[in-house]
């Protein structure tokens, strides 16, 4: 039974995602909400060695096989941390998330969306985020603000991610309910003002907080 708030952060390379999500963590705290603070690949043991795998490998791999590797370690990720946080009312925080597969492997790398969507979502049996901000910048803008050495996916072709960027806005096309996307080419500051309304008014609405009793007058 899942009682607690999902929200994932997505977006393409230099959108200042990680940074953002930080940001999100420290205010949703601040508001009194208990937050789960997870990165998709990253936050169990089995993420971290694929992390490591997936980005720094230099051995060949096809888009499918890097999409089953990214799925495996998802699994490992809602088996041991999104599912047990959710079930005990937290809001989980993900950097990156389910999308980030249909994104890259799929529009980036050719692996068909459709059917890596079915797969994905079967794998992690039905969890789907409450609530994914996509932090939405232009390819040579993003790839401008990555200072330190690039990794094998940043290694990719430009064109590699000027897909990546466009199958992110057409997943948040078809699913307005549950996507926001956010202009992530304005400032640092900006983009977390829109965040932190987002996501505070999403969160009232839809996981209100017990309300305080008042106080009986007689
Ligand atoms: P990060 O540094 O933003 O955490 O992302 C790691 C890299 O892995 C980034 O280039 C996006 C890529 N990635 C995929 O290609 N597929 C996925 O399913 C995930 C989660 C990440």
């Amino acid at each position: 039974m899942r009682h607690g708030f999902f929200i994932t952060l997505e977006g393409p390379e230099g959108s200042g995602k990680s940074s953002q999500a930080r940001s999100l963590v420290r205010t949703l705290q601040r508001n009194g909400r208990k937050v789960t603070f997870l990165r998709d690949p990253g936050s169990t043991a089995l993420g971290r060695a694929l992390r490591r795998a997936l980005l720094h490998t230099s051995a060949e791999l096809s888009p499918l096989a890097e999409a089953l590797l990214f799925i495996g370690g998802r699994v490992a990720l809602v088996e041991e941390r999104v599912a047990p946080a959710l079930a005990r009312g937290r809001v989980v925080v993900c950097d990156r998330f389910h999308d980030s597969t249909i994104a890259y492997q799929g529009y980036g790398g050719g692996v068909d969306p459709a059917w890596l969507d079915r797969l994905g979502r079967r794998a992690i049996g039905g969890i789907v985020p409450d609530l994914t901000v996509l932090l939405d910048v232009p390819v040579e803008r993003g790839f401008a603000r990555l200072r330190r050495r690039h990794d094998r996916m940043e290694r990719k072709t430009r064109r590699f991610h000027h897909r990546v960027r466009a199958g992110y806005l057409k997943l948040a096309k078809c699913d307005p309910r549950r996507f926001v996307v956010v202009d992530a080419s304005r400032s640092p500051r900006a983009v977390q003002r829109q965040i932190e309304l987002i996501v505070l008014r999403r969160i009232r609405v839809l996981a209100p907080s017990p309300e305080p009793q008042a106080p009986s007058g007689r």
